[in-house]
């Protein structure tokens, strides 16, 4: 397979999207019921795609067999089709896009790169305004605010893994009236948040950028908004007061930030939180009552903060998650008659006064391996779910494992080391 990376390979996908056509004054091309009288150009009853774009296909190696459209997403249009969606992945080295060969895709109305890393061009107005879905992971090279601004129509934007030189996300978003869902994540962004905000927006994930500043009070208006994914930045100051607003609300992160203050009160009247990851902040305060009566609650992180008191969860309410991580929280304690301690939660027992009784078991004053995992998992942050996933369940078996684990490829090296010196005096 890598022998022949000269050959452009690409996966052609073509959503099936009904292109919105206005009112059509011509009868729509043969259907089924009619006997096709009056097609003239094509020998089958598929449609033809514009010649055009045809070529524009063959370019890009794109395999164009007959009846395209009858199995790919094309308009209605007659007396040839035209492209509304494109998908090009794992493009070879030797791949270039043009703006005339763009210029011939305008129609298109979804667009999307996974892993074809090559500089971006210029796109025509024509196919910018007409984009409604953008899409680049780990591919286009070199994107700049400005370039991805010009999306003007823009309901879905998704760029992964690509850094886009910007001096804010307000630079890009700015004049997407339509927006509905945006992904910039890892993709090198600095600045602060935008204060204005789509009120139809539901997805936003600004993951992995370098976003500083704090959460402007503007963003909880947004009650459509179902996911909300802040994690890996450098935002400060706290949560605010007025979060509550955010009434859709049901995945959010804001893990590995340096947001500080307490967790609001008004996140209690957000009726479908499924996922809440507040980790690896400076939050404070008591961790509230209210998030035990949360019905759709499944992840609940808070990790590596500084809340303190008694943790105001039984064990029924930890069962009935499936992530429930506390660690990290050195003034935070829990009830034993609540509680069991075979949860290992983490955290210490607490006195009758509801102190921490110091020093936490099994993680004030363990073995080294396991010190070292806890800070590993703490200071990581980025993508460290997976990892401190099962940390509080298994953090005790690692350490021996790993040593066996060495032991093992240790004596198998030995062992074929001697076998290999045996033959060797056998020749
Ligand atoms: C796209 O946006 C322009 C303004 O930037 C507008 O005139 C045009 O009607 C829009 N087109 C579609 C298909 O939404
Ligand atoms: C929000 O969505 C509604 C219905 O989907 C639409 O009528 C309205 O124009 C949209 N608002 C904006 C600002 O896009
Ligand atoms: C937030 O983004 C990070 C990194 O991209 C990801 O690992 C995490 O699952 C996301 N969380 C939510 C709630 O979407
Ligand atoms: C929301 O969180 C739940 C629970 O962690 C997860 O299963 C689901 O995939 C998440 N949804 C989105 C859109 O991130
Ligand atoms: C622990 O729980 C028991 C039983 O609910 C209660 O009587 C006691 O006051 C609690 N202790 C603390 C420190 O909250």
């Amino acid at each position: 397979m890598r022998a022949s990376t000269t050959t452009i390979t690409f996966l052609l996908v073509l959503l099936l999207i009904l292109y919105p056509t206005a009112t059509v004054p011509t009868p729509p091309p043969a259907t089924t019921d009619t006997v096709p009288a009056q097609s003239p150009s094509s020998s089958s009853t598929s449609a033809t795609l514009d010649p055009q774009q045809l070529r524009a296909l063959q370019f890009l190696h794109i395999p164009t067999t007959h009846g395209f459209c009858s199995q790919f997403s094309c308009d209605t249009a007659t007396p040839f089709r035209h492209l509304l969606s494109l998908r090009l992945t794992s493009c070879s080295s030797d791949f270039h896009l043009s703006t005339t060969l763009l210029s011939s895709l305008s129609t298109l109305t979804s667009l999307t790169f996974l892993n074809c890393h090559i500089p971006v061009v210029h796109f025509p107005t024509s196919l910018s305004t007409n984009l409604h879905s953008f899409t680049s992971i780990n591919s286009l090279q070199r994107l700049t605010g400005v370039f991805l601004s010009r999306f003007h129509n823009l309901t879905h934007l998704y760029i992964s893994g690509d850094p886009i030189k910007a001096s804010g996300i307000h630079i890009i978003t700015s004049n997407m009236k339509s927006l509905n869902s945006i992904i910039l994540s890892n993709t090198h962004l600095i600045g602060y948040l935008p204060k204005d905000w789509n009120p139809n927006l539901t997805y936003i994930d600004f993951s992995k950028n370098k976003l500083k500043g704090a959460i402007p009070t503007s963003l909880t208006l947004l009650k459509n908004l179902k996911v909300l994914n802040f994690s890996s930045n450098n935002l400060i100051g706290v949560i605010p007061n007025s979060f509550g607003g955010l009434i859709s609300l049901q995945n959010v992160s804001l893990s590995s930030n340096s947001i500080s203050g307490p967790i609001p009160g008004s996140m209690s009247s957000i009726p479908g939180l499924v996922h809440l990851d507040l980790s690896s902040n400076q939050l404070n305060g008591a961790i509230p009552e209210f998030i035990s009566e949360m019905k759709e609650l499944k992840y609940l992180n808070l990790e590596n903060n500084h809340f303190h008191g008694v943790l105001p969860f039984d064990t029924s309410f930890i069962k009935r998650l499936d992530v429930f991580k506390i660690g990290g929280n050195d003034d935070l304690c829990y009830n034993h008659s609540t509680i069991s301690a075979e949860m290992n939660l983490g955290i210490a027992t607490c006195d009758k006064h509801g102190m921490p009784i110091l020093p936490p078991p099994a993680f004030k004053e363990p073995s080294s391996s396991v010190s070292d995992l806890v800070r590993g998992g703490g200071d990581e942050g980025d993508g460290g779910d997976d990892d401190t996933e099962k940390k509080n369940q298994v953090h005790v078996n690692r350490g021996p494992s790993k040593v066996l684990l060495g032991v093992a490829i240790g004596l198998s090296a030995m062992v074929f080391l001697l076998i290999f010196l045996i033959l060797l005096f056998k020749c």
